[in-house]
């Protein structure tokens, strides 16, 4: 690698955190009386929930909701909810006051700390394990919190025998996570170094993901207003169709998720193409076998092949190189962008 940054370091660190957040004990506690699940948090662990939020619609069918922690929501929280509050550090005020203002209503936290305020107030409380996380950008930890969700959603599934097809055929692929982390960063790094530099004088970008990557769009456009203060903006493929189209022009840059096997893929490429129509300079991040037209994408971000409901743990990658590049490119402060602060749980 030949860079001292703590954040390329975190980023490459994420199979060994993987294989860790696998192996790890899960102690589960009984599962709660509940027919809804709340997830509230900030920042990138806000979009961690995001994903957790599909995750416990498709593999449990059980209604889930996301919620700002630092908007103040939510405001109520109806009986039988389950509030799971997401915070790296774990000490994060908005997200504290949240479990502070609901305490009887069964709270569950992951956190990457060990003894944590959000250890004090939630019922149950996982450790991500992945680390100090010095640079100011969230990578591994976020890497770590949907490993945790997954697996927790995993053996909900099992413990209130739910019998979901999809989530048992998912059971099976977890263990190669870690593998596929590693064959992603070593197939997509030169890429995104050169869309780094073809992005070298870029003031703007638009990010689009449609269903469970809709996340990772806004996780991605948010590594890019910390690290590179870009002007970056996260939003589902099929939302952006609806009024912000009418801001691409020529050579507008785009970077759209696009995983076959989605029930939104063929929805998503019919609207890459129509982006593409209006002048875009479009990048896709998509697997390494899709089928697109040799035309349609300016340059690609490969990950390697995976089911969609686990492709998050994937397609958040090139975004996070990208931002590293970018952000060392123009000479900014990587791992201690201006105007931030982090606490480390
Ligand atoms: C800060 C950081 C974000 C972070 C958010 C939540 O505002 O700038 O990068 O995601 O807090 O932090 P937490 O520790 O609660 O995950």
């Amino acid at each position: 690698m030949g860079d001292s940054s703590q954040m390329l370091a975190n980023i490459f660190e994420q199979p060994s955190v993987a294989e860790r957040c696998l192996a790890m004990d899960l102690p589960m506690p009984p599962l709660p009386d509940v027919d809804r699940v709340i997830f509230s948090a900030c920042g990138t662990s806000r979009h961690a929930g995001m994903v957790g939020r599909s995750w416990w619609q498709t593999l449990l069918q059980i209604p889930a909701h996301l919620e700002d922690a630092a908007d103040g929501y939510p405001v109520q929280v109806p009986p039988k909810s389950l509030i799971y509050l997401l915070s790296q550090s774990g000490q994060t005020r908005d997200v504290i006051d949240v479990a502070q203002r609901f305490p009887t209503a069964p709270k569950w936290g992951i956190t990457n700390g060990s003894k944590t305020r959000l250890h004090e107030l939630a019922s149950y409380t996982l450790q991500t394990h992945a680390g100090e996380e010095k640079a100011v950008a969230a990578t591994k930890t976020f890497l770590g919190q949907l490993l945790l969700l997954l697996r927790v959603a995993l053996a909900w599934h099992d413990r209130a025998n739910r019998n979901v097809p999809q989530t048992i055929v998912l059971q099976s692929k977890i263990a190669q996570i870690p593998q596929q982390i590693q064959t992603t960063l070593n197939q997509t790094e030169v890429a995104c170094q050169q869309v780094a530099q073809k992005l070298v004088a870029a003031d703007r970008l638009i990010l689009l993901g449609s269903g469970i990557n809709t996340a990772i769009a806004l996780e991605g456009a948010l590594k890019l207003k910390e690290t590179v203060y870009l002007h970056a903006e996260g939003l589902s493929s099929g939302d952006f169709m609806h009024g912000p189209i009418a801001i691409i022009e020529s050579g507008f840059p785009v970077i759209t998720i696009a995983i076959p096997g989605s029930a939104t893929y063929d929805k998503t490429i019919t609207e890459a193409k129509r982006v593409k129509s209006y002048g875009a300079y479009l990048i896709g991040i998509t697997t390494e076998s899709a089928v697109y037209d040799a035309d349609l994408f300016d340059a690609v971000l490969p990950i390697t092949d995976i089911d969609e409901l686990l492709s998050p743990l994937l397609t958040v990658i090139p975004l996070q190189l990208v931002a590293y590049y970018m952000a060392k490119n123009r000479g900014l402060a990587i791992d201690a962008p201006r105007n931030l602060t982090k606490f480390i749980g």
